[in-house]
C-alpha cells in the first residue's frame, strides 16, 4: 500500500511525475472530469482554509466524493483508538487523508488502515504543500536547474522539512536562516535524508544571490504559549522585508504557505508585491498537486 505521509519513500522520478501531472492537470482542466463512485476521508484536528478547499474539489473534480469530518465530531473525540478508526474508515472510504498535530497519529492511521492514507499537515510535515511549491517553482524558473532557496525563519518548521526532502531528492539548493536554537538537529536531517543544507544565523547570508525567498509563521498551530518567546527570538532580524530582499536575485519569488501574519514575518510590501510574490500561484497549485496526489493514490495504488 503506498501512502502519502512524508515523501521519503518517494523517487525523485515519482515526485517530478506528480508535478507533471498536477501542471497537465491545470493546463486542461478537463482532462481530470469523471465520476468513479469513490469517496475519501477528509480528518480535521486542526483548522484548514488552503488544505481542506483544495482536497474536497480536487477530490470531486476528478471523481472521488470527499466527506470532511471534524476530529471532535467523531467517536475519536471521545476516545475511540485511531487504529478502530482506520480500519472502520477503510470499510467506506478509499482513502483516508487527516491533518493532525502529532506525526504518529498518521503511521497508526497508516499501518491499520487498508486504504492509502494522505497527511494534510501534521507537526513534522507538510508535503501537499511542498509538492505544490514545487511546483509553482518550477512554473515560474521553467525547471529546476540553479534554484537557490533561501527559508528565513523556524528551521525546524514542518513545511521546510518537506521543503528540504524534495529540495533533496531534486537536487535543489536550499539555505536556512534560523536562530541557533531553531536549527534542525543533524539526527533529523540524517533521518529524512537531507545531505545538503547550508544553515546560517545571519538571514542575509542565506539570501544572497537566492532565486526564491520562503518563510512562513513564526508561532505555528499548538505553539501559543510559546508566542511571545519566538516572537522576541524572531523579530526584528527573520522579518522578510524590503531590506532583506534587496540581497536576492533580482528575479526573485517570494513564497508562504500561508496564512500569513503580515508584518511579523514578513511585511505588508512584500507579500503585496505583485512583481515578485507568488502566494496565490502557491494556494491555487495545492488544487492541481492534490488532483495529482489522489490520483496516483486511488486510481493507481491497486
Ligand atoms: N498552507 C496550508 O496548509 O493552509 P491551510 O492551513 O489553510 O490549509
Amino acid at each position: 500500500m503506498v501512502h502519502f505521509l512524508t515523501l521519503k519513500d518517494y523517487s525523485r522520478e515519482e515526485i517530478l511525475s506528480l508535478i507533471s501531472k498536477a501542471i497537465k492537470y491545470k493546463r486542461t482542466p478537463q482532462s481530470s472530469i469523471s465520476f468513479s463512485g469513490k469517496s475519501i476521508a477528509l480528518i480535521f484536528e486542526k483548522p484548514s482554509t488552503r488544505t481542506r478547499a483544495s482536497m474536497a474539489v480536487a477530490a470531486y473534480q476528478i471523481g472521488v466524493f470527499p466527506i470532511t469530518y471534524n476530529w471532535s465530531e467523531l467517536q475519536l473525540g471521545r476516545g475511540e483508538p485511531i487504529k478502530d478508526t482506520a480500519r472502520v474508515l477503510s470499510r467506506y472510504h478509499d482513502a483516508i487523508a487527516a491533518r493532525v498535530y502529532f506525526h504518529n497519529v498518521l503511521e497508526e492511521l497508516a499501518e491499520y488502515a487498508s486504504v492509502p492514507v494522505i497527511n494534510m499537515l501534521s507537526n513534522l510535515f507538510h508535503p501537499l504543500q511542498a509538492l505544490a511549491d514545487f511546483m509553482t517553482i518550477f512554473e515560474k524558473f521553467g525547471g529546476f536547474k540553479d534554484v537557490k532557496i533561501a527559508f528565513v525563519g523556524d528551521g525546524r518548521d514542518n513545511v521546510l522539512n518537506s521543503l528540504l526532502i524534495i529540495a533533496n531528492k531534486l537536487g535543489v539548493e536550499i539555505r536556512i536562516a534560523s536562530p541557533r536554537e531553531y536549527w534542525p538537529t543533524e539526527n533529523f536531517l540524517n533521518e529524512i535524508g537531507c545531505r545538503a543544507v547550508t544553515i546560517t544565523e545571519d538571514p542575509i547570508e542565506a539570501i544572497d544571490g537566492a532565486n526564491v525567498i520562503y518563510t512562513d509563521v513564526f508561532v505555528s498551530m499548538g505553539q501559543e504559549s510559546e508566542r511571545e518567546k519566538r516572537l522576541k527570538d524572531f523579530l526584528p532580524s527573520y522579518q522578510v522585508n524590503d531590506r532583506l530582499v534587496r540581497f536576492a536575485d533580482q528575479n526573485f519569488i517570494f513564497m508562504h504557505c500561508l496564512p500569513a501574519k503580515r508584518n511579523e514575518e514578513v511585511t505588508d510590501s512584500v507579500i503585496e508585491d505583485v512583481q515578485h510574490s507568488v502566494v496565490w500561484d502557491q494556494a491555487e497549485n495545492r488544487l492541481y498537486t492534490a488532483k495529482a496526489v489522489l490520483s496516483k493514490l486511488i486510481y493507481e495504488n491497486i
